[in-house]
């Protein structure tokens, strides 16, 4: 099976950003703890940062016909975005929604998520963690609902 995991703004500070939010760990470190988990599972994974809305979008509809899933860390994004929704939505592929903090612990404006009624299930508050349980999490949906 194969994954896309899709990060959005400022998660490619990761490492330097407000580590008491989002911890220490890069997104690269994060890509290769997925990537270790993945192997594990039998998971390709296809990777993809970006700042910009659009070219989220973009991707999305460029790898739809090439992912059974996705994994999702929209950012800021996740707050604001019709775009992203309906591209996830468009795509009609699963997907686990990420977040590092717990976005229910911080401001009321992180409480609103325009994509977690669209996903499978949503991990918030583990830090780079919330990844690694959102890849076990999509892969069990992923093979408990194939049709192969
Ligand atoms: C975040 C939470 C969002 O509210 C924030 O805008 C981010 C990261 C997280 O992973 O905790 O950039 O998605």
């Amino acid at each position: 099976m194969r994954i896309g995991v899709l990060n959005g703004p400022n998660l490619n500070l990761l490492g330097q950003r407000q580590p008491v939010h989002y911890g220490t760990d890069t997104l690269a470190d994060i890509e290769d703890l997925l990537t270790e988990k993945g192997d594990v599972r039998d998971l390709e994974l296809l990777f993809f940062q970006s700042n910009d809305e659009g070219e989220l979008v973009d991707w999305v509809q460029m790898k739809t016909e090439k992912v059974d899933g996705w994994l999702v860390n929209a950012a800021a994004f996740t707050h604001t975005s019709v775009a992203l929704r309906d591209a996830l939505a468009a795509s009609d592929r699963p997907f686990v929604e990420v977040h590092l903090s717990n976005v229910y612990a911080r401001e009321p404006f992180r409480h609103n998520s325009l994509l977690s009624d669209l996903a499978v299930g949503v991990i918030a508050g583990f830090k780079s963690s919330s990844y690694l349980f959102g890849l076990e999490a999509l892969a069990d949906y992923l093979e408990e609902n194939s049709t192969e």
